[in-house]
């Protein structure tokens, strides 16, 4: 039987151990040998990647995106999109969106994964269906949470709309590796049984579960799961492509890979994870195994946040408050997914609350905005009573928030003239504005020091 893996080391794997801090020319030589050993796909783009780029290695995304399909013309490349906010938290109006779907297909990428953090699929919609037009293949995702209100049915029904709407497949994205593997067995069984879509399991080694979630969800029938090359996966990174590999022949699974090239590949990341532990980007704790998750039903991320934020206020001893909270505080908001940025939304909140001793006596400008419905539609219902004290007599948004957005692309295009060289610049400004216009400025310098250099040559 086969079975197809998705290699997360240029993405999810440096973005989850390293903050997306490996440079362009560090990974290059190794391409070539990625685009033979037998992956499905690469996801080698989106999520932080592109911030990172211009933020810190003074790299072009865009070109980094064309180098990498230069030098892997067989494997499909992937990306990762939160939907109508792109790479980011707010809302683009939908020229951006589909000028930002249109031009990441025609710069290289083959499959975009789209998801909302609140599974309010309306958030999603605009780009799943112009990376359809652009000839792309579009994944859509449903992000995992444990809740009261997130039962079996409700992810089922979510992934048949997901397939109503055009999904080219559907994909499980377990943010926080959390999906325990007899939770897997049973909703891949069931998504195999509804839609007829392939289904793919994202998930994270965070809390020691991912590899065998992974293995049970192909026993389920699984069509594709991710992984990280071993010498950067585990802990909060994927499940290890090769132990993955290895445990799935032996059970009669084919999955395509070719372990000598797999070894090539491992034996040329090593090093370089070493020069990230050397220069202290890499800690420890991000590569062993964290249960607590697991015991306080929060992501790891989002109890080390509320750590910190008792910390500053020299709090910590109410940590077991605040923890009590979160619960409270997600029944009131509808039991959002906890992931970026409603855990923020809920932590602080949680901790407002305990800190100040009454519930909502003061509440963040998120949260308000949230409660107006600017993010989405809350997956269950908001208290009522807390809606009424923030909007008063005001009405909440009940459409797709980026209906009301005037479209940006052309104006912001005007608005920098020679300052972007191409369409792809307008999309780095719109999506990072202060980090790329800085690009930009050293990037002419350097183009100056280039041509006085070759003046005085002359
Ligand atoms: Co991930």
């Amino acid at each position: 039987m086969k079975v197809r893996i998705t290699e997360t080391v240029l993405r999810d794997g440096n973005q989850s151990l390293i903050a997306t801090r490996l440079p362009f020319s560090d990974f290059a030589p190794i391409l070539e040998k990625i685009d033979n050993a037998g992956y499905y796909s690469v996801e080698c783009w989106g999520g932080a990647t592109f911030d990172s780029c211009l933020r810190f290695l003074s790299e072009d995304p865009w070109e980094r995106l064309r180098q990498i399909k230069a030098k892997m013309p067989k494997t499909k490349l992937q990306m990762l999109l939160r939907g109508q906010n792109l790479l980011g938290y707010k809302h683009y109006p939908d020229d951006v969106v589909r000028k930002f779907v249109d031009l990441s297909i025609k710069n290289g990428i083959d499959i975009i994964r789209i998801f909302d953090a609140l599974n309010d699929f309306r958030n999603i919609e605009v780009a799943m269906d112009q990376t359809k037009r652009s000839g792309g293949h579009a994944q859509g995702a449903i992000c995992y949470t444990i809740s009261p209100i997130h039962n079996l049915d409700n992810y089922v029904k979510l992934a048949k709309q997901l397939e109503e709407m055009g999904a080219d497949s559907i994909c499980i994205k377990d943010m926080s590796g959390i999906l325990g593997p007899q939770d897997a067995y049973d909703m891949i069984r069931a998504f195999k049984d509804t839609v007829s879509k392939p289904v793919i399991l994202h998930t994270h080694s965070t809390t020691g579960l991912g590899p065998i979630t992974c293995y049970k969800a192909i026993e389920a029938g699984c069509d594709c799961i991710d992984t990280a090359i071993s010498s950067f996966s585990g802990g909060t990174s994927q499940p290890a492509t090769e132990a993955l590999h290895y445990a799935l022949k032996q059970a009669g699974y084919d999955t395509g890979l070719d372990v000598s090239v797999l070894k090539e590949i491992n034996d040329f990341f090593k090093p370089i994870k070493e020069k990230f532990v050397q220069s202290g980007i890499l800690e420890h704790y991000v590569l062993g195994s964290d249960t607590d998750a697991l015991v306080y039903q929060v992501p790891g991320g989002m109890l080390s946040n509320l750590i910190s934020q008792l910390k500053q206020q020299n709090a910590l001893d109410r940590l077991q408050e605040v923890l009590q909270e979160v619960p409270v505080v997600r029944q009131d908001l509808g039991y959002p997914p906890l992931v970026t940025p409603m855990s923020q939304i809920v932590g602080v909140q949680a901790t407002i609350n305990v800190l100040y001793g009454e519930r909502y006596s003061n509440i963040s400008n998120e949260l308000k905005s949230y409660l107006r419905g600017e993010y989405g539609k809350a997956p269950g219902e908001l208290n009522q009573e807390l809606v009424k004290r923030v909007l008063g007599d005001d009405q909440p948004i009940t459409g797709r928030y980026a209906d009301n957005l005037e479209p940006e692309f052309e104006k912001t295009k005007q608005m920098l003239g020679t300052l972007a060289e191409n369409d792809e610049d307008v999309l780095s400004y719109i999506a990072f504005p202060q980090i790329a216009e800085k690009f930009f400025r050293e990037r002419e310098d350097r183009a100056a020091v280039k041509v006085n250099y070759a003046i005085k040559r002359v």
